[in-house]
């Protein structure tokens, strides 16, 4: 098992207002998995991912990553654990807007492995791989939306993650982009193997996936695998 939450409960509270947005969760994610989450504005999806890559404290529960325990590891470790192990690919693309799309790949390399070259030859390896090795040198703002995903997801892949954490990557793109950016992310989760949990409002990506989790004010009521 890639990774296994029990009990995992997260209460945000600020004054007399206490919100708890994880409710006593359990979750099974399988390796090379895709697992899609569905659920209403406000049932706690945004906060399942963040809780899982350590961006949010549970309040109580485990998280386990291949049989080891993440919950208590100090804030230095998590981040460690999420520069090894995990993608992030967001709605907002949260692109660096003055690098350049190759930069922008080649971001995580740079403080990883690898000398100077090798690292330039995987971003470019990427970018091709994404289907934008001609906009290497352009900046974000010089690309469509569907191609700035691309380049975020060229990006969450740099470090051959474990887990790609995805949360409504397709939210604002057009829908015959969004099949692309989907189409994309189901064919680099066969080739490389990676498990994608990816959130989405839209019924027809969440069949994309090959296990659904389908969440309720917080709580879990539909895990079902394909
Ligand atoms: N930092 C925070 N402080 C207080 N409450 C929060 C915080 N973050 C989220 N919440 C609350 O937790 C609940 C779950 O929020 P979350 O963002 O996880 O929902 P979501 O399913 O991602 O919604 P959406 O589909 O709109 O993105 C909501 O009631 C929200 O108001
Ligand atoms: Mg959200």
């Amino acid at each position: 098992m890639l990774i296994q939450a029990r009990g995992l409960c997260k209460r945000f509270e600020r004054g007399h207002v206490c919100v708890d947005a994880l409710q006593d969760i359990d979750l099974d994610i399988e390796e090379r998995a895709f697992t899609t989450v569905t659920g209403a504005s406000g049932s706690g999806k945004t906060t399942l991912l963040l809780t899982l890559a350590g961006l949010l404290r549970p309040t109580a529960g485990s998280i386990q990553f291949r049989g080891a325990e993440l919950a208590g590891l100090s804030d230095a470790r998590w981040a460690a654990f999420r520069h090894e192990h995990l993608g992030f690919v967001m709605q907002n693309f949260s692109l660096v807007p003055y690098l350049t799309a190759h930069e922008n790949v080649a971001l995580p390399l740079a403080i990883g492995r690898g000398g100077r070259a090798e690292q330039h030859q995987r971003a470019t390896a990427l970018l091709e791989r994404v289907g934008l090795a001609n906009r290497a040198d352009h900046l974000p703002r010089e690309l469509s939306a569907g191609q700035q995903q691309r380049v975020a997801i060229a990006r969450a892949l740099a470090n051959e993650p474990a887990l790609v954490l995805a949360d409504e990557p397709t939210g604002n793109l057009d829908p015959g982009l969004a099949t692309d950016v989907l189409d994309l992310l189901r064919a680099l989760n066969e080739e490389h193997g990676m498990a994608i949990l990816m959130v989405t409002h839209s019924p027809e990506a969440a069949r994309a996936g090959t296990a659904r989790i389908h969440i309720d004010a917080g709580r879990v009521v539909e895990h079902a695998r394909a």
